[in-house]
């Protein structure tokens, strides 16, 4: 998948160091409900352990985007099944989840990789609705659901297994098919 400026494309292992670029930063991970990573060594164990699959990819940038070179990972974004969402959805939906580093906030990266994610969810996997959600503390990530055409639905769910999950409740978003 991808647009004129980035690339979604699975993860590898020799990605780690990449990904503890940006994951370790106390700003990004927390926001989205997991810990900053706090070595290489642990990158490398989340990308065997939870992102080689079928349903997770990077979001890499085509050409070198200071501080990224060419091709690395920047960011990540995938879906959830009925059975692995955070959030009560329906059986032929999913629940779509995203980061991206923080050198590269605010110029419409996660927009463009979150709208390549829908037009994949809706048009190859035929999901009926999508669902987001954000913490009430994180407006910046509804604004990118907002912009991608997502309805908020005015449900505010505790997530509990979310770190910070027990302090923050999310608002809960959807688009559909
Ligand atoms: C949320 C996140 C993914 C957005 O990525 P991004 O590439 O910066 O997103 P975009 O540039 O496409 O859009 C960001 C929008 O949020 C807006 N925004 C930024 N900070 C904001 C704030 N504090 N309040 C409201 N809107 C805000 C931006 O102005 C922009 O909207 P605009 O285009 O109308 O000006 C990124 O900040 C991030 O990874 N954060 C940490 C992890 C996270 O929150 N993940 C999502 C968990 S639900």
């Amino acid at each position: 998948m991808e647009t004129e400026r980035i690339l979604l494309r699975y993860w590898e292992e020799s990605d780690a160091v990449a990904l503890f670029k940006y994951a370790s930063d106390p700003d990004v991970g927390p926001r989205a409900g997991w810990p900053a990573h706090k070595s290489v060594e642990e990158s490398r164990e989340i990308i065997r352990t939870y992102f080689h699959n079928e349903t997770t990819w990077a979001i890499v940038l085509k050409e070198t985007g200071s501080p990224a070179a060419a091709g690395e990972a920047i960011g990540c974004i995938g879906y959830y099944t009925y059975e692995t969402s955070n959030i009560p959805i329906g059986e032929n939906d999913c629940e779509v989840g995203y980061w991206v580093g923080k050198p590269f906030w605010n110029k419409g990266i996660c927009t463009e990789a979150l709208k390549l994610m829908l037009d994949y969810c809706i048009q190859v996997k035929h999901f009926e609705n999508i669902w987001a959600d954000h913490f009430t503390g994180n407006p910046a990530s509804g604004r990118v659901m907002e912009k991608c055409g997502f309805s908020d639905t005015g449900i505010l769910n505790r997530c509990s297994q979310l770190v910070g999950g027990d302090k923050d409740k999310v608002k809960v978003f959807k688009y559909k098919g």
